[in-house]
């Protein structure tokens, strides 16, 4: 597999250790450092900053460069010419599909967007004032119950099935925590519908009014999923990855991956841009906010600026960018004071030395952010957006570690407690 070694030497020792060192058809070249438990060593990584925890054909980042290919093909392309289920498709099977396989994935999915009638039930228990992901964690790991028949991980149909249901029920049951919120009647999905409109429909729609779905703001919503699809071994994949590794049913794993994107840190942060302007409330407290910004000793940072991967520029933001001009144009908000007050951040950000030295360029929480916030979606709800985006991804990772050989996920640790000692007498 591979003929370059990497050679580990301790302070002290005349042996060196062996590493086989593995190359990518792109990217970082890997150590394979699983041999070094015989030899009493473990690997020290918090974070993961520097471990590849698996081998993936699925996506590929170099954030440099500003590159995210999804099975090779760049994302401003599939923004332009493909849609969120044909990419679905795309990350789970490895290709895009045939004009008669696109045509049988959309149906299927469509087939399955209805939920139980008894998972209705489930709502009731909730507060009507609960975080919407707290209901997404509950209610999405709960759908195992209702498909024991279909749960066998090691059967390729019943895979194939369940990333069918959890594609298709989560819009389903986040438009539903939506509604619970609001106080009103849950929607049930329309068939003759795409799938962003279809959400939206369920969101916006009532029984007394069932208007047409506005397409700008359709096509706007199936980009916001699209260009959240996928992004390699990111926290919540990673623990798919880890839930799935223990052989636990693909509904039970979605949860986890849910529970993990709930954090301000991962999937928290286009709530955390929203929360941003309507503290900032007013241009005139702008350079106030860039101000603290700067300021070393004060912890806040603009949100929607930076990026731990893209140090250049994050090619999903450029996307959202052209989305977020059309849909506040559409929707005759431009003069709006929030967006307002985020177009003079986003102009003061990329001219300002510090930014640009530090190359925080606004990322693609800051677009999706407005765009959601403009569309009348609540910032509670934005992370639960995120979650049916990432599903996809989700499950194409889930879906790639089941169909090979994988062991459990088990790291190890370098323990700094006590050693051994003896109970107290008494
Ligand atoms: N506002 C002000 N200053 C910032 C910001 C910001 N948003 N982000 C980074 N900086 C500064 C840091 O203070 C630091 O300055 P220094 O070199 O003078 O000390 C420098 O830029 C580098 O910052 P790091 O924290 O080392 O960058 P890192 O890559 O670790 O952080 C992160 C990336 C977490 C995204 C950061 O930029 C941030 O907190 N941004 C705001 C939150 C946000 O928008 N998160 C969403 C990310 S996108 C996503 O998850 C899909």
């Amino acid at each position: 597999m591979s003929n370059k070694v990497a050679k580990l030497t301790l302070d002290g020792s005349t042996e060196s250790i062996d590493l086989p060192v593995y190359s990518g058809t792109i990217g970082p070249d890997v150590v394979d450092v699983g041999g070094l438990t015989a030899k009493g060593l473990f690997t020290y990584d918090p974070g993961f900053m520097s471990t590849a925890s698996c081998k993936s054909d699925i996506t590929y980042i170099d954030g440099d460069k500003g590159v995210l290919l999804h099975r090779g093909y760049p994302i401003e392309q599939l923004a332009e010419h493909s849609d969120f289920l044909e990419t679905c498709f795309l990350l789970l099977n490895g290709e895009l599909p045939t004009a008669e396989e696109k045509t049988g994935f959309e149906n299927s999915i469509r087939y399955h967007t209805m939920v139980h009638e008894q998972l209705y039930q489930f709502f009731k228990g909730f507060p009507r004032d609960a975080h919407p992901m707290a209901i997404m964690v509950g209610v999405v790991g709960a759908l195992s119950a209702f498909y024991h028949d279909s749960l066998d991980i090691t059967n390729a149909k019943d895979r194939e099935l369940a990333a069918h249901r959890l594609i298709a029920k989560l819009p389903t049951i986040a438009a539903m925590c939506y509604k619970h919120a609001v106080g009103q009647p849950f929607m049930y999905p329309r068939n003759d519908f795409s799938f962003a409109e279809n959400f939206l429909h369920m969101m916006f729609n009532t029984p007394c009014e069932d208007a047409k779905v506005n397409p700008i703001l359709a096509k706007a919503m199936d980009t916001i999923f699209l260009l959240h699809a996928d992004h390699e071994q990111n926290a919540s994949t990673s623990t798919v990855r880890l839930a799935g590794s223990t052989g636990a049913n693909p509904f039970a794993c979605i949860a986890s991956g849910i529970a993990a994107l709930w954090g301000p840190a991962h999937g928290g942060a286009n709530e955390a841009v929203l929360n941003m302007l309507d503290e900032i409330q007013d241009e005139s407290r702008i350079e106030e906010f860039i101000k603290r910004a700067k300021d070393k000793n004060d912890p806040f940072r603009l949100m929607g600026f930076g990026h731990r991967v893209y140090k250049n520029f994050d090619p999903r933001a450029k996307v959202m960018r052209k989305i977020c001009d059309e849909v506040l144009e559409d929707l005759g908000v431009e003069n709006d004071p929030l967006f307002r007050i985020a177009r003079r951040l986003e102009k003061i950000a990329l001219e300002d030395e510090y930014f640009i030295e530090r190359k925080l360029y606004p990322n693609v929480d800051f677009y999706s952010g407005i765009i959601l916030k403009a569309i009348g979606i609540p910032t509670s709800m934005f992370t639960v957006i995120f979650a049916i985006g990432r599903t996809p991804g989700w499950i194409s990772h889930w879906k790639e570690m089941i169909s090979n050989p994988y062991k459990i996920g088990r790291p190890r640790q370098l323990y700094t407690g006590h050693t051994q000692r003896d109970y107290p007498a008494k």
